[in-house]
């Protein structure tokens, strides 16, 4: 029967040190010393620091850092820190990016660095009339925006633009605002909600409607990151192999079933980059997908062409908001790693390497699918993580794993049965 006792309700739980917060949850879910001990061993993450990230902080997950290899970008090589958890990610990317090294590899650009934020009016007594009227304030907006960051002007951002719609919902007619703000180097998220909470009541008085949220827009889409790649058709192991890429890429762009799947093996990659420099990954997941539906069909991200050469042609194009400064970025101590890796000078740059390594994902999915199929390269990673679940450890690790892919069968039955055996001698 269920323990009723325990309560969740622990009041005050936010104002405990950390190691007594780790005792209440102990206390609460039988957690052993050794189980303590593990939480409070924050490895790398000071646990000072991350008790400042988040609320009730009780430990760290760590995720694995590798680094992608073989990127030219722009006509620079770079080395690429992922963190993932997922087998076969980062080698995917070093594959495709061996495939076009010798033609060029990745050539990139920006959009720009333009956020929005939105700000929702009900009640508006004249719609249409309070649009224009709010639309005629342009200058004492854009006033009152730069006003909320200097900083950020210093820096060359701020108030770009102003747009408004009027808009029919459910719940009646709505007359949102966009603010429309250059945010540079920084994500952008706190400067644009700073602006829209400080501009929401102006424009309610100046309309006589009632304002309501105050809050950016994730469909980032002046922020488009774009990649372009050439794959010598010869370099990719010939014409077959080329089509049946180019019919994955159709089959994806066609059905929102398989684009699903094809936009997640893109965000494997983007996520891993996004998250190695403490970037903020549900930001960028909402606008790739919110941007892959842009046009009321969701779609793929990537798009693949022959060229007239009878080469493969990529391309991306993806809302990345992402930034050097603020959140997690400068605080993270392996964060702040990756981007000394990566050696960017501006969210931009981060930018750009994030749809190239999108892309880079992208090819090796797609032309992994259209020949052999993801398993075998998959499971001969995999076969590493079954063996250590199966009690592996040292070198056992891969002698387990080469036994199972050779028996073709990666299960943690066999793997147990095989370590027994192994161990026997
Ligand atoms: C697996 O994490 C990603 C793939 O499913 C992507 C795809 O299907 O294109 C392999």
């Amino acid at each position: 029967m269920e323990n009723t006792t325990k309560s969740s309700r622990i009041g005050g739980f936010h104002k405990l040190g950390i190691a007594q917060r780790v005792a209440a949850v102990a206390a609460f879910a039988g957690l052993d010393e050794g189980d303590q001990a593990h939480l409070l061993n924050t490895g790398n993450l000071p646990a000072e620091t991350a008790d400042h990230l988040i609320e009730n902080f009780v430990g760290t997950m760590n995720i694995p850092v590798g680094i992608a290899t073989n990127m030219k970008i722009d006509g620079r090589d770079r080395l690429i820190p992922m963190a993932t958890e997922e087998s076969s990610v980062v080698a995917a990317v070093c594959n495709a990016a061996r495939q076009c090294y010798d033609s060029g590899g990745f050539i990139t650009s920006m959009s720009g660095s333009l956020m929005i934020a939105q700000i929702q009016l009900v009640d508006v007594p004249d719609p249409q009339h309070a649009r224009i009227e709010i639309l005629e304030r342009r200058d004492r907006i854009r006033e009152l925006c730069d006003a909320c960051d200097p900083l950020l002007v210093r820096h060359g951002g701020g108030f770009r633009d102003l747009e408004v719609r009027v808009i029919q919902t459910a719940g009646g007619v709505m007359v949102i605002t966009h603010l429309v703000v250059d945010t540079r180097d920084a994500m952008g998220a706190n400067a644009v909600n700073t602006m829209a909470e400080k501009i929401a009541p102006m424009i309610a008085g100046w309309t006589n409607g009632r304002s309501n949220l105050r809050i950016l827009s994730n469909l980032a889409d002046r922020r488009l990151a774009r990649a372009r790649c050439v794959w010598r058709t010869a370099d990719i192991g010939g014409e077959a192999v080329r089509d049946g890429m180019l019919s994955a890429y159709h089959f994806a762009d066609a059905d929102p079933y398989r684009a699903a799947t094809h936009n997640k093996g893109v965000m494997n990659g983007i996520d891993a980059v996004v998250l190695a420099t403490g970037n903020d990954t549900r930001a960028v997941e909402a606008g790739a997908h919110a941007y892959a539906a842009r046009h009321g069909h969701y779609g793929s991200l990537t798009r693949w062409e022959t060229t007239t050469s009878g080469d493969l042609a990529g391309v991306i194009e993806v809302p990345m908001a992402v930034g050097l400064i603020g959140g997690a970025t400068k605080l993270h101590p392996t964060a702040k790693m990756a981007l000394k890796i990566l050696d960017v000078q501006s969210a931009d740059e981060l930018a750009r390497i994030i749809a190239a390594v999108g892309l880079a994902q992208n090819f090796s999915a797609i032309k992994a699918l259209a020949t052999t199929g993801i398993q075998k390269g998959h499971m001969a990673l995999h076969s590493q993580n079954i063996a250590m679940m199966a009690g592996a450890v040292g070198d056992e690790i891969d002698t387990l794993a080469r036994l199972l892919v050779e028996k073709g069968s990666v299960r943690l039955d066999l793997a147990q049965a095989e370590l027994t055996r192994l161990r026997a001698g």
